[in-house]
């Protein structure tokens, strides 16, 4: 049941008015996890939004009901030499990573609040910011620990091209995905 829900569609413009209300919705919907998980941290993710959110090519789709924010989605188009591939461990041939800074879009998050879960929200979230997009391809990495967010994505036609661990500390190791975005 998504009718009431009104999803919103914004760029980088509106990052900063954003903000608070992404890291609340954060906050909130990682509460667990980040209590036993450094990688899960707000000020972790604040510095993630930041540099993702600085990026010109940067939307976001914000969900609403009745006025309250329940759930986003945001990502920006991968840069020319990206550095998003340089974690995959399976080996692919060189064409399969090659970015042209207009050739991939990346789904950087995706979170629903709990009591709007099962409701066809994160789909719409999703559905509405690959939309807008240009792109031939979207990407996303989901963690290898969370099987049925996997499978979710797998149900909304993403494939999965590899294991990638990103370079950075802590990372864990996920599924690299790709779905082609439907070419005007
Ligand atoms: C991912 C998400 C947006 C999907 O929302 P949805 O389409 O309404 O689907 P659900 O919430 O039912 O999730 C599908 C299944 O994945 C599981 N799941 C969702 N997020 C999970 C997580 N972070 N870790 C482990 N399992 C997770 C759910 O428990 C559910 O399993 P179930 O069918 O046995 O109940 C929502 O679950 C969410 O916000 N999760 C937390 C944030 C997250 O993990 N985002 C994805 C990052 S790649």
């Amino acid at each position: 049941m998504t009718s009431g829900i009104d999803v919103r569609h914004y760029d980088h413009h509106h990052a900063a008015e954003l903000r608070p209300l992404l890291l609340d919705v954060y906050a909130e919907v990682y509460a667990q996890v980040a209590s036993t998980d450094p990688f899960a941290g707000v000020d972790r993710f604040a510095q993630g939004l930041d540099g993702w959110s600085r990026r010109p090519g940067w939307t976001c789709t914000v969900g609403y009901d009745q006025g309250q924010a329940v759930g986003y989605a945001y990502g920006a188009p991968l840069p020319e030499g990206a550095s998003w591939w340089r974690g995959l461990l399976t080996e692919v041939p060189d064409d399969v990573v090659a970015e042209t800074g207009v050739r991939t879009y990346a789904l950087s998050e995706l979170m629903v609040r709990t009591p709007w879960r099962k409701t066809g929200v994160a789909r719409q979230l999703h559905d509405v910011l690959l939309a807008a997009r240009t792109e031939e391809r979207a990407t996303l990495l989901v963690d290898q620990e969370h099987p049925k967010v996997h499978a979710l994505y797998e149900s909304w036609g993403w494939r999965t091209l590899g294991d990638l661990r990103p370079r950075i500390p802590d990372a864990p190791l996920f599924h690299a995905m790709l779905l082609d975005l439907p070419q005007s």
